[in-house]
């Protein structure tokens, strides 16, 4: 199967998780892409959802499921998104979409984090990926400085901007062995807006399609 394939499998395989009558989080990505378009067809399902980005609340209401402001929404039962890599426990690196200050939060309202991936995302290690940082541009050389000093090379994603308006960094060569450490440590650096380390608010479930089927790991 190709990548395009399996992320189609996984879409679909998503929508087991999808709780009747609710409103959910989605996530951002081609792989969440493939689930929106499962999800359109058992819309009358759900009441809606809360989107983690302007291309995923384009595509949700082109397809026509509601959306609703973060604001609006006490608790979600579910966020369902994708991973640039996913470790043996949950732990994931997110952002190559630049999303992922979004994705935080809209993860932050969810009861369980629903990961939706393909075998090619999954490590032992995170890192191999370069890591995504949302940033305020006044910190930016500090904050490469500071990186370095870690062993990363951090580097700006060329004209790309987040929909919050900021910059970002991808930080390269970094072997992130204790991900809630490295989160908790960069999350206090000043002009830091969100690091793409989904430690705190790792994966509950990873439905993950492998040429094989569709794995689902429970983390603990
Ligand atoms: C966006 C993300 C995505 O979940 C991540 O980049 C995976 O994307 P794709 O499904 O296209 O491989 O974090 O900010």
């Amino acid at each position: 199967m190709t990548q395009d394939e399996l992320k189609t499998l996984v879409g679909r395989a998503a929508l087991e998780y999808v709780v009747p009558g609710s409103v959910i989080g989605v996530g951002t990505g081609s792989t969440v892409n493939k689930f929106i378009d499962a999800l359109a067809d058992v819309r009358d399902r759900i009441v809606g959802a809360v989107s983690s980005s302007a291309q995923t609340t384009e595509r949700l209401l082109a397809r026509g499921i509601a959306v609703f402001d973060a604001g609006e929404i006490d608790r979600l039962p579910v966020y369902i998104d994708g991973a640039d890599e996913i470790d043996r426990r949950g732990f994931m690196i997110k952002g190559g979409g630049a999303a992922l200050t979004r994705e935080k939060i809209v993860a932050d309202l969810a009861e369980r984090f629903i990961c939706i991936a393909d075998e090619s995302k999954q490590v032992n290690v995170l890192g191999r990926f370069p890591l995504p940082v949302e940033f305020i541009d006044m910190a930016h050389e500090r904050l490469v400085r500071r990186f370095a000093d870690i062993g990363g090379r951090a580097v700006l994603r060329e004209g790309v901007l987040t929909d919050n308006g900021h910059p970002l960094l991808d930080v390269h060569g970094l072997q992130i062995v204790e991900p809630p450490a490295m989160e908790a440590e960069i999350n206090q650096w000043p002009g830091i807006v969100s690091v793409g380390i989904f430690a705190r608010h790792r994966a509950s479930v990873c439905v993950l399609a492998t040429s094989a089927g569709v794995q689902r790991l429970e983390y603990a």
